[in-house]
């Protein structure tokens, strides 16, 4: 009856704020998704350790780069929950920057539960037109760049011997195919491999490693006009893009899947590991 009460009591805890007195580390977490993840996951009392490039990451890419400032207003919304946040200007392709933030991270918190690799860019051409920096510049952040980001992170967990939750953000185009994006495709593709190599070589140490599939999220990424300019030049590829059953029309907001991530970060989602969780609406039934 004890033991049972005891447990009730340390479940209740949990309740409370299922990441209390935990660590979590956010890649591309100066706006967007990032941003949303290291809010909602700090909601939830994890202390938070955030890394932005906060920079142009290309001139191959049109859209807007996030600034010093967007981090500063993640830190500023982090430290509104009442956690505590270590944040920083990187890249997630160098090495030893990552390293750095990730040691000084466990340093001044004293662990790390979570990993959210969410840092990425997106691109557009055709596969056989694409030019050696457009492939680089995607591949290199979101492939090479996740795979830095948890080479950095996993010997820390592991370290710290409580398990934990690795949520690798992959997109629809990592299941399915997306025309106008080929490079994209390969290196969310990419992530669903590491994902599921990684939920089988981690579980020994306790560690779950999910990957989401995000499909139309309202960011400064998403631009429209150039999905129509494209759909304008090759009508057939519309088909690759369906709308959401859930939300025919616009976009799902960036806290809409920061409710996922919070759940696969959490004992909630024990049983999960090695699965690819669809943030699509339904879209990707069609
Ligand atoms: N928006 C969508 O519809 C959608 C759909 C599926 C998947 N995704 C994925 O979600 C993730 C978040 O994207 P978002 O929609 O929030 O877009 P976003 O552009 O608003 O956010 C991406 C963040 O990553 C940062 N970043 C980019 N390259 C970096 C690098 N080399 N090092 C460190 N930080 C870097 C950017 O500065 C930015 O703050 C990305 O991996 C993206 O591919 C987005």
């Amino acid at each position: 009856m004890l033991a049972w009460l005891r447990h009730s009591a340390a479940k209740g805890a949990d309740v409370a704020g299922s990441l209390q007195g935990r660590v979590a580390f956010v890649t591309g977490a100066a706006r967007g998704q990032g941003r949303a993840h290291a809010v909602r996951l700090a909601a939830e009392g994890a202390d938070v350790i955030a890394l932005d490039i906060c920079a142009p990451v290309s001139d191959t890419l049109t859209y807007t780069p996030a600034t010093p400032e967007d981090l500063s207003e993640t830190v500023r919304l982090v430290e509104a929950q009442g956690r505590k946040v270590l944040a920083r200007e990187a890249d997630v392709r160098d090495d030893a920057a990552v390293r750095r933030l990730v040691a000084d991270g466990v340093e001044q918190f004293g662990r790390l539960d979570v990993a959210v690799a969410n840092a990425g860019v997106l691109g557009w051409g055709r596969v056989w037109e694409l030019t050696d920096e457009q492939w680089d510049t995607v591949i290199g952040v979101n492939l090479t760049g996740t795979w830095r980001t948890l080479r950095a992170s996993i010997p820390a967990m592991i370290d710290a011997g409580n398990g934990g939750s690795i949520v690798v953000v992959s997109s629809a185009a990592g299941v399915k195919a997306t025309p106008g994006n080929g490079h994209y495709a390969a290196s969310k593709y990419g992530l669903t491999a590491l994902t599921n190599t990684l939920a089988i070589e981690l579980g020994e140490y306790g560690i779950r490693v999910n990957s989401i599939h995000p499909y139309s999220v309202d960011t400064p990424m998403i631009e429209p006009e150039a999905m129509m300019e494209i759909f304008a030049r090759h009508p057939a590829f519309v088909h690759s893009f369906p709308p959401m059953p859930l939300q025919p029309k616009a976009f799902m907001g960036a806290d809409e899947v920061a409710d996922v991530v919070a759940w696969l970060a959490g004992d909630g989602s024990g049983t999960l590991s090695g699965t690819q969780v669809n943030v699509d609406k339904g879209a990707l039934k069609y």
